[in-house]
């Protein structure tokens, strides 16, 4: 294997878009795909798709019905991971001010 020690990437954004059939385990479902979409085209709008990498992702075992389940890290050590559940879509804009530090 080969350790990538230049990627770019500042700020790493898993959104879970794991659905489940209705009548079992809550998930992230459609609200996880509406964030996800909805992070990607404010990070390809604003220009910083190459530093703040957004990607969709199965469970993260953060199941909540209310919202989507996300992690955030940052590989060049600006600070900590941070793991978030229930966001919802209007959350976007303050996901990315608070943990990218990029405005919506
Ligand atoms: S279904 Fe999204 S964290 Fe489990």
């Amino acid at each position: 294997m080969d350790e990538v020690r230049d990627a770019p990437c500042r700020v790493h954004i898993l959104v879970c878009a794991n659905g489940r059939p209705p009548g079992g385990m809550p998930s992230c479902g459609e609200v996880g795909e509406a964030v996800f979409a909805r992070l990607k085209g404010h990070a390809l709008r604003t220009g910083v798709a190459h530093e703040v990498w957004v990607t969709r992702t199965g469970c993260l075992g953060l199941c909540h019905a209310a919202g989507a389940a996300l992690a955030i890290h940052r590989p060049g050590g600006e600070g900590r991971s941070v793991f978030l559940q229930a966001v919802q879509v209007d959350e976007v804009e303050e996901v990315l001010r608070r943990y990218a530090g990029r405005a919506g």
